[in-house]
């Protein structure tokens, strides 16, 4: 199967490309783990109309989409990704949004220029360091009072067995070839209240990347056809996918999509 040029990793093999990425060249547009239902809540819970929003790794776009919709006063992406940023672009430019090719933790954006700072299913991928520096630049860029809107994976309950918790991460990372470090609600929400933010709102959804009920809500029923056609017909695309979906399975009592809203206290 010839894959869609246009997606980030395009040139890299469906053995090695981020699991993410190779979700996408299945058809996926829907990337995060609580879903599309979850992101809804969330943005509803931010209050983004009218607002200045910028949004960390926009990946293909799909919140971006949703965002622009709420009729915002601006939109700015941040994707270390330059295939992304150029999709993204092509979403946002007619609504007056613009996206640059950075890294969340340093944006080069201006301090407190920003109302809401979203970012989805790009904390979970980072270190202890880099997480803490991209929280860190979401306080530097927000206003006084303004609120910080992330949707993550979520470990599974608070106090979760270290063991488990370890053996998990490392067979995540195995298979979606990302240094995935999912968190619990505690962890999520001690690394906002550490950077100075107040939680504000808690939301959670199954974690269902790979649910068939989850991708019909997500991505429409053609969607889903055009993915199962996709998978049918790719072998290596087949097996990557599955072997994700049996590490999933695995430890679904554990994982969860998990969204707060964080916010800066007003002076
Ligand atoms: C799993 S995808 C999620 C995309 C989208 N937010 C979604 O939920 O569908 C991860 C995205 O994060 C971006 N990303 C990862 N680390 C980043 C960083 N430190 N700064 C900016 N973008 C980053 C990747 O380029 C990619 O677009």
């Amino acid at each position: 199967m010839t894959y869609d040029a246009s997606l980030p990793q395009s040139d890299r093999s469906t053995q090695t490309a981020a699991g993410h990425w190779v979700l996408a060249r299945a058809g996926k547009r829907v990337l995060r783990p609580g879903g599309l239902n979850l992101t809804k809540r969330m943005l509803a819970a931010a209050n983004i109309t009218g607002q200045q929003v910028v949004e960390f790794a926009p990946g293909l776009g799909r919140t971006a989409q949703l965002i622009i919709a709420e009729k915002v006063s601006s939109y700015t992406g941040v994707d270390q990704d330059a295939a992304a940023v150029a999709r993204v672009e092509n979403i946002v430019k007619d609504a007056g949004g613009t996206v640059i090719n950075a890294n969340a933790q340093t944006t080069g954006l201006s301090s407190e220029s920003a109302d809401v700072v979203v970012g989805e299913a790009m904390l979970t991928m980072q270190g202890d360091k880099t997480k803490a520096d991209i929280v860190a630049e979401a306080f530097r860029l927000l206003k006084p009072g303004g609120r910080y809107a992330i949707h993550e994976l979520g470990l599974t309950p608070n106090d979760i067995d270290t063991q488990l918790a370890e053996d998990l991460r490392k067979q995540l990372a195995q298979t979606i070839r990302v240094n995935a470090r999912p968190l619990t609600e505690k962890e999520w929400c001690a690394i906002l209240v550490s950077a100075g933010f107040e939680i504000e709102w808690v939301g959670t959804s199954p974690m269902a990347l790979l649910s068939i009920r989850r991708n019909i809500a997500d991505e429409g029923f053609g969607g889903v056809v055009r993915i199962v056609k996709n998978v049918l017909s790719d072998k290596d695309l087949r097996t990557r996918i599955l072997s994700m979906r049996a590490v999933f399975n695995k430890y679904r009592n554990h994982l969860t999509g998990i969204a707060i809203i964080a916010k800066k206290p007003a002076r």
